[in-house]
């Protein structure tokens, strides 16, 4: 009997449901590790459980992180303008719904796990399918977590520094300490992971819910005056300024599809994948628009570009004896997204490496304790490297610029299977304008920036994409393995008690 992953998702204990197989492509069962005690002659099944209001949860739940906490304030910076803001966080959320309408025909179209990877194999072939592999392993879910932590981190610490700057040595310390605790809870065991994961997202709710009705109260007693300048005319936007401006709105919306990450998961997946989709980001957009507009409500322009962390300056403004209430509040939230976007890398690293598109070891399980390990600790240590070199700014920079290639790539590899596969079945078929759109946006959003500012990072990110393919040729076409690599995964084995896996989804 083979050992097995009993990976699941967010909602674990949701409800059961429905069939559908899939087996581990290249995974031996037992070798290699011989004699391990928890071997069941069945494998565990991974189940159809994330319904509507699961997947409603599973969208909303990774998609409010950080960001809303923070970006603000960033992006008042980069516009110098209200308006101009407040225009710009609503296009982020209407471009997050059109682009996720796109994912909802690529993930019913093909309804394997793994989302872009998935699309690209289909679309375009093993070697972008690998590329991007290559990049969100070592780095899109990697910065995403080092983003996360390091918000976690600046607001962990902010009450103790009254509001002003805290030393930078002290949050990258906090950053690398939540790594290794959300390393340790999704190591320990799935179970534990999707509560927190639960529990997690029904606070940030309440943070959200608690400075609207803060601004609402404010509003009432009349305190609209920041509100009524919305500066067009001083606004410092270029064309670059406003690229980058979208990066940091966009960070706020990342995680738009994230349920394309699990769609083996999900029950009746033609309909609730696109229902989902379609209350998800209208309500994370809803909320977003109320939270910036209760900011302005308590807060001046100036205020707000000068708070290092504006939920924390919005708490001591309004909240008085409860201001503590809100740097919680969001450490809370910050740390539930970070333990999402982890618990999702750990998918992903499984979806490529069944193909054989990475290393055997990152898709491996512990023994006892069935999680991925080797690939949470992999993911973990790439993002404490970043923790500890970047900033949030720099880092959502690059990030947004890598993760809009491959969100354009996949609009483009839905318009190509419209002519590669026309009689594929469609459950949901988004009207063909939407990708286009979306596709030509992304291309502005990868190309403005370096245009009007080039900067290394973007080089370097451009180069680390094309690097990808120097190792995908020899590696995975070729099949070349070096020498040495066996006696490090036997060690590895031993010292981290993993072995393959055989996944069957039911
Ligand atoms: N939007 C989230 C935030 O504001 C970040 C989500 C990270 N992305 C992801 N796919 N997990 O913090």
């Amino acid at each position: 009997g083979g050992l097995v992953w009993r990976g699941c998702t967010a909602e674990c204990d949701a409800e059961d449901g429905t069939a559908g197989t899939l087996t581990d492509g290249n995974a031996n069962p037992g070798d290699k590790l011989e004699g391990s005690d928890a071997a069941p002659d069945d494998p565990v099944h991974l189940k159809r459980r994330v319904g509507l209001f699961s997947g409603v949860a599973l969208i909303v739940g990774t998609m409010i992180g950080s960001g809303i906490f923070v970006s603000p304030s960033g992006l008042l910076v980069r516009t110098g303008s209200v308006g101009i803001s407040f225009i710009i966080w609503m296009a982020c959320g209407l471009l997050s719904l059109l682009g996720a309408l796109a994912y909802a025909e690529l993930g019913t179209m093909n309804t394997s796990s793994g989302a872009e990877y998935a699309y690209f194999m289909d679309a375009f072939g093993g070697p972008p399918a690998f590329l991007f592999s290559w990049v969100s392993t070592l780095v899109l879910k990697p910065s995403q977590m080092a983003i996360i932590c390091l918000s976690f981190a600046k607001y962990a610490v902010e009450p103790f520094v009254a509001e002003c700057e805290p030393p930078d040595s002290l949050v990258k310390l906090v950053a690398v300490i939540c790594i290794v605790m959300i390393l340790a809870v999704n190591c320990y065991s799935v179970n534990l992971a999707t509560n927190v994961q639960n529990i997690f997202t029904a606070a940030k709710l309440a943070a959200i819910a608690i400075i609207v009705c803060g601004g609402a109260y404010k509003l009432i007693l009349g305190n609209t005056r920041h509100l009524q300048e919305p500066n067009f005319a001083s606004s410092t936007a270029t064309l670059g300024n406003i690229a980058t401006a979208f990066y940091t709105g966009l960070w706020a919306y990342d995680g738009w599809n994230n349920l394309n990450y699990v769609t083996e998961e999900i029950k009746n997946p033609s309909k609730n994948l696109p229902l989902s989709i379609i209350i998800g980001i209208p309500l994370v957009t809803l909320c977003y628009a109320l939270v910036n507009v209760s900011y302005l409500a308590v807060m001046s322009v100036s205020e707000m570009t000068d708070s290092d962390a504006v939920a924390v300056t919005f708490g001591n403004r309004l909240l008085g004896p409860m201001a503590w209430l809100m740097p919680l509040a969001v450490t809370i939230s910050t740390f539930g997204s970070a333990n999402g976007t982890l618990f999702v890398a750990g998918r992903l690293c499984f979806a490529a490496s069944r193909e054989g598109h990475l290393l055997d070891i990152l898709s491996y399980v512990h023994v006892r304790r069935f999680t991925p390990a080797p690939g949470l600790i992999f993911h973990s240590l790439i993002a404490v490297a970043m923790v500890l070199s970047g900033t949030i700014d720099s880092l959502i920079d690059f990030f947004s610029f890598t993760a809009w290639i491959f969100y354009g790539g996949a609009m483009l590899a839905l318009i190509v299977m419209r002519y590669t596969k026309p009689h594929a079945p469609r459950p949901y078929k988004v009207p063909i304008i939407i990708p286009i759109l979306v596709l030509v946006v992304s291309t502005y959003l990868v190309v403005a920036p370096i245009v009007d500012k080039p900067q290394w990072e973007y080089l370097y990110a451009a180069a680390f994409i094309l690097a990808g393919l120097v190792v995908y040729v020899p590696f995975v076409k070729w099949g070349f393995s070096l020498p040495f690599m066996d006696k490090i995964t036997v060690l590895l084995q031993m010292v981290l008690e993993v072995v393959p896996t055989s996944t069957t989804f039911e």
